[in-house]
């Protein structure tokens, strides 16, 4: 296994808002991680993590299938990307693409989601954004939360590597527990790079020390 420690090159996927980008952002100005966000990529032309990346001097690609003849190009160019770049470690932030199963196999344990509730519940396919809370509340669950996790082939299945939770109170909306997971997930996605980092996690067991 790969060890890694001390900085690492980042290459954040998002299609959104790029709010998880943005504290991964701070979180290395003000030095609570080493790592560099070196590359920022998104299917969306129009996501605003594309737009902070620029505005943070930080490469930022559009990289969509459609722009490709077929598929073998598109992954050719995704892969190619990310070794002229350097990339260690790939933190998908709100990207609503399945990931290429070629891409994870070269990416192997090397490859983070953040989700917005306790995986295993309420993840897989269509479980994103305002989907998962409103399933969380109708589930009359008291506790929801954020969950970081290893990327494999399939949809929020990869082992757990930290999670937090958060109380959801009666007078919760699915938009009102939204807000106060992603703070959390703010703070989350720094602590487990720094894991990563500080080569805190068994990958065999995908546990932390
Ligand atoms: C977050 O809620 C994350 O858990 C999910 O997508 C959302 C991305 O938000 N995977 P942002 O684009 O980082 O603001």
């Amino acid at each position: 296994m790969k060890g890694f420690s001390g900085a690492l090159k980042l290459c954040v996927l998002a299609s959104g808002e790029g709010s998880n980008l943005k504290a991964i952002l701070k979180a290395r100005n003000s030095g609570k991680i080493k790592s560099r966000v070196a590359l920022v990529i998104s299917n969306n032309s129009r996501a605003g993590a594309l737009a902070i990346a620029e505005k943070n001097a930080i490469p930022a690609v559009h990289l969509s299938i459609k722009q490709f003849k077929s598929e073998k190009d598109f992954i050719k160019s995704f892969l190619s990307l990310l070794s002229a770049h350097k990339i260690d470690l790939i933190i998908l932030a709100g990207y609503l693409k399945m990931l290429s199963p070629l891409i994870v196999k070269k990416y192997h344990n090397r490859i983070l989601n953040i989700h917005p509730a306790l995986l295993p519940d309420f993840g897989g396919e269509g479980m994103y954004g305002l989907n998962v809370h409103k399933a969380v509340i109708s589930s009359g669950r008291k506790t929801s939360g954020a969950t970081v996790h290893l990327v494999d082939e399939a949809y929020d299945s990869g082992e757990v590597i930290l999670q937090k939770e958060v109380k959801v109170d009666s007078s919760d909306t699915a938009e009102s527990l939204q807000e106060k997971i992603l703070k959390v997930e703010h703070r989350l996605y720094p602590e487990a790079i720094k894991l990563f980092e500080e080569n805190k996690i068994n990958i065999v067991r995908a546990k932390t020390k």
